[in-house]
């Protein structure tokens, strides 16, 4: 058993910013370091991680296979509340920072740690995610950003390594900051940041550019059940496969890259580049059925839930009360969204081809202009004059007036 506040539980990736950092929150705190690595699909080499966390001086190295609670507890609340931020972004960043903040508050109780840590920087939206997480479920923790205090840019860094002795191979600079899970990769900074410039093709690891891609598309059929994908071209299959298969067979054809000038939480604006071929052929077909299955009140209320919901989850207050309202009223909204959406993906487009719901609100006598027409249109007469009534009224008045 540690002992009483000398441990700090320090969210790790393996890379150089939070390996320099257990050395330094050791150093600085005269602490030991515990770190906490969560794989949420962002296939890190996991060995080496672990094995990196200890010979830095890392008391302990847990890893957590966080990818089934991500998609169960995170990744489908936001895609049945058709969160896209901004109307673009789906979150994959903004979702995987709640669940490793819990993982880091999990670890510091069980470690009997005094603090948390976590490698953000002060300018980004992820630092407020953690702390803002953290303070929600853990108040009496306290929060450790090195990266805010230490100022030490890359190069100095470097030279904090090798006066150290700690055992990482620094691998050539690359311009850009990663981050990256199942639901999608951020890609920023270098040449990014001028709002300009097309992104290089080299950002890209998920997605062919369009002259890449096939030129035959693909059909893909995608089964829902209460908002939910559960079904792949007529096959049930468990929701990771199907996120990864979907991955894999719409980044192939182009599909789910974002340039994106967003509005950060810090007041900054920020040229983001995204890749997330699953995010945008699911929520497109999430889409597509509720226009089945929802009412046209219900809809559009979700339009509205929905914006707020992504500024939610964007703004690092997934653990509020707030979302839980929000969640509430979207379960319910869901309850009939099953059924089936067929789409095609062809270089770069994702296209809905149909969709069928045993709960479907179409009604085809309804909507034929057809034989089968039952509709009543002399019922219409009535209805205009009623509904057009006070137009007609204010209109008059105007008229008369002038
Ligand atoms: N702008 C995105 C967000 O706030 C992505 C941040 C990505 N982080 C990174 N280190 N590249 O969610």
């Amino acid at each position: 058993m540690a002992t009483k506040n000398k441990t700090i539980v320090l969210a790790y990736s393996g890379g150089l910013d939070t390996s320099v950092a257990i050395k330094w929150l050791a150093d600085r705190y005269d602490s030991e370091i515990v770190t906490v690595t969560a794989d949420l699909g962002n296939n890190p080499d996991l060995p080496t991680v672990e094995k990196r966390a200890l010979s830095t001086g890392a008391r302990k190295a847990h890893i957590i296979d966080g990818k089934s609670e991500f998609i169960e507890h995170f990744i489908w609340p936001a895609l049945k509340a058709s969160a896209l931020y901004e109307g673009v972004y789906p979150l994959a960043t903004a979702l995987a920072r709640p669940l490793i903040a819990k993982f880091l508050v999990e670890v510091a109780k069980e470690e009997n740690a005094f603090a948390i840590a976590h490698g953000c920087t002060g300018k980004g939206n992820d630092q407020v995610r953690f702390d803002v997480s953290t303070l929600a479920l853990a108040p009496e923790l306290q929060i450790l950003a090195p990266a805010r205090i230490w100022n030490m840019n890359r190069d100095q860094e470097i030279d904090y390594v090798r006066e150290h002795n700690i055992p990482i191979t620094i691998g050539p600079k690359t311009p850009y900051s990663v981050d990256e899970n199942l639901w999608g990769r951020s890609i920023e900074a270098g040449p990014l940041e001028d709002p300009d410039m097309a992104p290089a093709e080299e950002v890209f690891e998920w997605t062919r550019s369009i002259d890449e891609a096939p030129s035959k598309g693909v059909e893909l059929k995608i089964d829902f059940r209460q908002g939910i994908p559960v079904g792949l071209n007529n096959k049930e299959i468990d929701s990771l496969r199907l996120i990864d298969q979907v991955n894999e067979l719409a980044g192939l054809h182009g599909i789910g890259r974002i340039d994106h000038i967003e509005n950060r939480l810090v007041g900054i604006k920020s040229r983001e580049i995204y890749e997330a071929p699953a995010a945008t052929v699911l929520h497109m077909a999430h889409n597509a059925l509720e226009y089945l299955t929802l009412t046209k009140e219900q809809r559009d209320l979700k339009s509205i839930i929905s914006l707020d919901y992504s500024r939610m989850v964007y703004n690092g207050l997934w653990f509020s009360t707030h979302r839980q309202n929000l969640d509430a009223y979207v379960n319910s909204t869901q309850e009939y969204v099953s059924g089936s959406v067929r789409l095609k993906l062809h270089k770069g487009n994702c296209i809905v081809l149909g969709r069928t719901s045993p709960y479907s609100l179409y009604k085809f006598d309804l909507a034929s202009y057809g034989q089968e027409d039952t509709f009543d249109h002399v019922a219409s007469e009535g209805f205009i004059k009623i509904y057009g009534m006070p137009i007609k009224t204010q209109a008059e008045i105007l008229r008369d007036a002038n």
